[in-house]
């Protein structure tokens, strides 16, 4: 079994899908590798492609806002995504693309071994939790899966752009914080 940095290192040489065309960096994860929570997105945007760190733009602004008001520090949770490879503008991964990179995600979430897993926005709950998932009737709901508690809120660059998301986001965090005080 690799190590996460190990993982990390295949991840940055990675060449699976097209999607490394026009990378400047893999952006593999990035947090405490023994946490009890685990946040993933759906893929880096230009911030994180320039960085190579994951939410760290606007939505990661956001994300890290909604972390701490929790009482929690991004360095306590951990924070991936389904793609390591910015696509191109930011639009949606093709299926083949997260076909491709979804193992290497499993493999960190074997790795780290979360209590809770917590799917920001559509691609990352279809593609996690149920293949039909639709955000807003089923965000906030807990799914149980061999011991591990997983639940999907609205991405963080939709509460952005829609001000009507920011009070469920922000009650499915609540909810992240009362789940991990009962485990
Ligand atoms: N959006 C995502 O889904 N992931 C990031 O890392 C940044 C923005």
């Amino acid at each position: 079994m690799y190590t996460l940095e190990e993982l990390k290192g295949i991840v940055e040489g990675c060449h699976l899908c097209p999607l490394h065309q026009d990378r400047k960096n893999t952006v593999f994860g990035q947090g405490n590798p023994d946490a009890k929570i685990i946040f993933i997105g759906e893929g880096p945007g230009q911030v994180e492609d320039d960085t190579g760190k994951a939410f760290v733009g606007p939505a990661g602004q956001l994300l890290t806002k909604a972390i701490e008001g929790i009482g929690f520090t991004r360095e306590d949770v951990y924070i991936g995504n389904i793609v390591k490879c910015r696509p191109p503008q930011n639009r949606t991964p093709l299926k083949e693309e997260v076909e491709t990179c979804i193992p290497y995600l499993k493999w960190q979430v074997k790795l780290v071994k979360p209590k809770i897993i917590v799917c920001l926005g559509s691609i990352a709950a279809t593609n996690i939790i149920d293949s039909n998932f639709k955000i807003t009737k089923q965000r906030g709901t807990w799914y149980e899966r061999k011991g591990t508690w997983i639940m999907a809120t609205y991405h963080p660059s939709a509460v952005l752009r829609d001000a009507l998301k920011k009070r469920p986001f922000w009650e499915d965090f609540k909810t992240i914080r009362k789940k991990y005080d009962m485990l």
